[in-house]
């Protein structure tokens, strides 16, 4: 079925979630912890894609809690669904839904969930509106989204690399988005009378090997071929860059760095 999302949701897409959300998790779960986040609460997990996140929220709110995960794209709601089942989390609800366009649910949530959404969102007005909506007084929203991404690279011989990543920050605008959307984000919403708690920025580097290594030679893998087929990348580029990552494992000195997420995390006033 079609979807808007600039990075597709070919299996491979998935499967490089899958292994994102992993290395990953232990700043989600650490960034949850600071939040509160405990057994009983609502939960609202924006742009959830197949819904890693969005089981683990679930396990850690337990059967009196709820979390609802809404996500454009009906392939990852399905696959969210069968994960859920299988899980058996039945206080998880994974809702196929367009932030930008379908109105936004009447219920009330203790916590808004969202990592790598923001920066594919064409209009940021539907989400602050949203928030507003759906966090409780009180409330609060944790954003993991970039805030630099032009510290991603391979190093010392990635000139190849260097091209990519200007090329993904291209696509991503040229499609509405913004690859370092959380530089607006903490204004926006403190003019939206919301209490900025905490900015701080998640670098990732990783070694030969690393995860994080893998993380992002996979990320080149699968978005170059998309690249391509939005015709900012061509096949030539392509095969520079994997020739980069060809030759970076034979120097045990070479390493990644991943664009800056940064955390934010707001809580919403009285209003
Ligand atoms: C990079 S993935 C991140 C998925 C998940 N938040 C995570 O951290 O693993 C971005 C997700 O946002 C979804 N998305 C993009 N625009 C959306 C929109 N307007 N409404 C709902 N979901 C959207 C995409 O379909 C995709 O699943």
């Amino acid at each position: 079925m079609a979807s808007d999302y600039i990075l597709g949701t070919r299996d491979a897409e998935l499967q490089r979630l899958r292994f994102q959300h992993e290395l990953w998790r232990p700043q989600a779960e650490a960034a949850w912890s600071r939040a509160g986040l405990r057994r009983g609460m609502r939960v609202l997990d924006l742009g959830a894609g197949p819904g890693f996140a969005a089981c683990e929220l679930a396990q850690r709110v337990g059967s009196s809690g709820r979390v609802l995960a809404l996500e454009r794209s009906p392939r990852y709601v399905e696959a969210g669904r069968d994960e859920a089942e299988r899980l058996k989390l039945p206080q998880l609800e994974l809702r196929q839904h367009n932030l930008l366009n379908d109105p936004w649910p009447e219920e009330r949530f203790d916590l808004a969930w969202c990592r790598w959404l923001a920066m594919f969102l064409s209009n940021l007005e539907p989400l602050l509106e949203g928030l507003d909506q759906c966090i409780a007084p009180g409330g609060q929203v944790l954003f993991h989204e970039y805030v630099h991404w032009d510290t991603f690279g391979l190093h010392p011989h990635g000139s190849a690399i260097e091209r990519f990543g200007a090329a993904c920050q291209r696509s991503f605008r040229e499609t509405g988005g913004d690859p370092d959307v959380n530089r607006r984000l903490p204004s926006l919403l403190a003019a939206r009378g919301w209490r900025i708690e905490a900015l701080q920025p998640l670098p990732v580097l990783g070694a030969q090997g690393s995860m994080a290594a893998q993380w992002m030679e996979r990320f080149v893998r699968v978005y170059g071929e998309q690249l391509q087929q939005l015709g900012i990348w061509s096949e030539a580029d392509h095969g520079q860059a994997l020739q980069e990552i060809a030759q970076a494992a034979h120097d045990p000195g070479s390493f990644w760095v991943g664009p800056t997420v940064m955390e934010l995390r707001a809580t919403r006033l009285q209003p």
